[in-house]
């Protein structure tokens, strides 16, 4: 089936991340499983999807979630053995879906035999170029919370840009290249259609000493990104992987997590030589208003069309506040992309209606989509969540001041009622789910009209039939300032952000619609339509 696909197929292609633990638990533990997805998968192409990226299910302490890796070249028990991954590409193939893994090259858990290795060899010993080691630390902090250094018994220091259990890998050390290439190969040869690379942007770094003893010497790129972000060393590294995917037949794909500003820099990521996509975060982090909105459209797919890469689109993933509870706020700034502890309730149907809209609008730009698990349930962020169950250590390293991102990943409700909501055959899931999850399960919405899951499934239905993925962005330019207006081939798009109803054009038919149209058949308020 895989040769039949088209080929480019990741040019416009829709992609469905899966967060194994939080996706479907086969055996009842609790814990999402590889098996469960497997089971599942009919309902990705029920869905109308392209692709699925599962996030990693690496055997690992699970310190972050499964972003700290012990074993690049293994499933971790929790989630099953290789023969269900094998299981799982082996159907997702059968049912023309790819499957692309995630790659954690920037870190591993400080439990992989290297940082053992390397704790046990001592100062100057090549097991500690390995990681980053060295006798004083600088002020670098970590992303979560705290200093990005820790001490160890003999008095020298590691660098973790995250977690302390999730020591960074040395780039500048040719084995640490080898081991990953081998990894990619690994993964490659049990089939793998591509990589989403984590922390694509933080692979190199620029040493600075600490300011206190030594004179800090001017930025590599006078202000340029910061030294830990964004070097231009890490380019290379992904032109040398770049040609072992090419290696392989099927146009295999790496998208980079590369959390970089302004959009040019992100481009650079996805040269004709580097990947093939990357995460396009400043739309995600877009406010929800025309003006700002049409620009990064705009500034988007020039950036990306300057490489000749194509555009992606992402309003939600396993690291930010849910888009329907993003959007849940008056404001329109989108700017709780997590949950401080002082943060008001979003307004749910507010941000579901705005959140429909968004995708509504995001489903009709030409180029990829990303999908996060539960999106197309309309799910909102688990916002009350006790605080003794969560698991992110952004809670425990901001000192319990930022929540983290446990409310993003709660176990996603199949039907309703029982005691997971048909997420696993168990007494409970890893993580509570709030109780207003019965109205949003999957098998309550399935053939229901104006549901949020038939939205999807229509909008990525009509994406496919017009070839949306594959068109152009035409803006209109008399549609009035508070609404984004383009045509994509002929599609006439219409999403209102404004708070006043919108008139349809004179014989326009409605392929689609967010929300329902007023009484007068004008288009209402955080309302998006495509047109005929
Ligand atoms: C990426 C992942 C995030 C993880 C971090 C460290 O940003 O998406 O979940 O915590 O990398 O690996």
């Amino acid at each position: 089936m895989t040769t039949e696909l088209n080929t480019q197929w990741w040019r416009d292609a829709v992609i469905y991340q899966i967060y194994p633990r939080s996706f479907a638990d086969a055996d009842g533990d609790g814990l999402g499983d590889l098996p469960g997805i497997t089971a599942r998968l009919d309902h990705l192409v029920e869905l109308g999807v392209d692709a699925v990226w599962l996030s990693p299910f690496y055997p690992s302490p699970q310190a972050d979630a499964g972003y700290d890796v012990s074993d690049y070249r293994d499933v971790d028990p929790l989630f099953g053995r290789l023969a269900d991954f094998d299981a799982l590409v082996a159907r997702a193939h059968e049912l023309g879906l790819r499957v692309i893994v995630d790659l954690v090259p920037n870190h591993t858990s400080d439990e992989h035999p290297w940082f053992r290795a390397a704790l046990a060899a001592g100062p100057g010993s090549p097991e500690r170029e390995r990681y980053v080691f060295r006798d004083e630390p600088n002020d670098w902090p970590s992303i979560f919370g705290g200093s990005a250094w820790t001490r160890v018994d003999d008095g020298q220091w590691y660098l973790h840009l995250f977690d302390v259990k999730q020591p960074d890998l040395n780039w500048d050390n040719p084995a640490v290249r080898a081991e990953i290439a081998d990894v990619l190969r690994f993964w490659l040869d049990r089939g793998v259609d591509g990589f989403r690379v984590d922390v694509a942007h933080g692979l190199v770094k620029t040493w600075e000493p600490p300011s206190d003893t030594v004179d800090a010497p001017p930025p590599a790129v006078p202000n340029g990104p910061e030294p830990m972000w964004d070097q231009d060393g890490v380019h290379e590294i992904y032109r040398s992987w770049r040609k072992i995917l090419d290696e392989y037949p099927g146009e295999r794909i790496l998208v980079a997590e590369a959390w970089v500003d302004p959009v040019e820099r992100m481009a650079r990521y996805v040269r004709p030589d580097e990947m093939h996509q990357a995460f396009n975060f400043a739309y995600l982090l877009a406010p929800w208003r025309a003006d700002p909105v049409r620009e990064v459209i705009n500034s988007s797919i020039a950036a990306c069309r300057s490489v000749g890469a194509p555009t992606t689109w992402v309003l939600s993933n396993h690291d930010v506040v849910r888009h329907a509870s993003r959007f849940g706020y008056a404001e329109t700034n989108n700017e709780r992309v997590g949950i401080g502890v002082d943060d008001p309730q979003p307004d749910e149907a507010l941000g579901l209606r705005r959140a429909r809209a968004a995708t509504t609008l995001m489903l009709a730009l030409p180029g990829v989509a990303y999908l996060y698990q539960g999106e197309e349930l309309g799910l909102p962020e688990h916002t009350t969540l006790p605080d003794e169950v969560r698991q992110d250590p952004t809670w425990v390293r901001s000192g319990h001041t930022v929540r983290g991102r446990d409310g993003c990943r709660v176990p996603i409700p199949w039907t309703p009622g029982g005691p997971s909501y048909g997420f696993g055959p168990g007494e409970a899931s890893w993580l509570p789910q709030p109780e207003s999850w019965d109205r949003y399960a999957l098998q309550k919405q399935q053939g229901v009209d104006g549901s949020t899951y038939e939205l999807y499934r229509q909008a990525l239905r009509l994406r496919r039939e017009y070839r949306l993925g594959a068109g152009t962005v035409e803006w209109q330019p008399d549609a009035g300032t508070d609404v984004v207006s383009l045509r994509n081939g002929s599609v006439l798009v219409l999403a209102n952000l404004g708070t006043e109803p919108v008139a349809l054009p004179a014989g326009a038919r409605v392929l689609l619609a967010s929300g329902e149209l007023d009484a007068d058949g004008r288009v209402p308020a955080d309302t998006a339509v495509w047109l005929l």
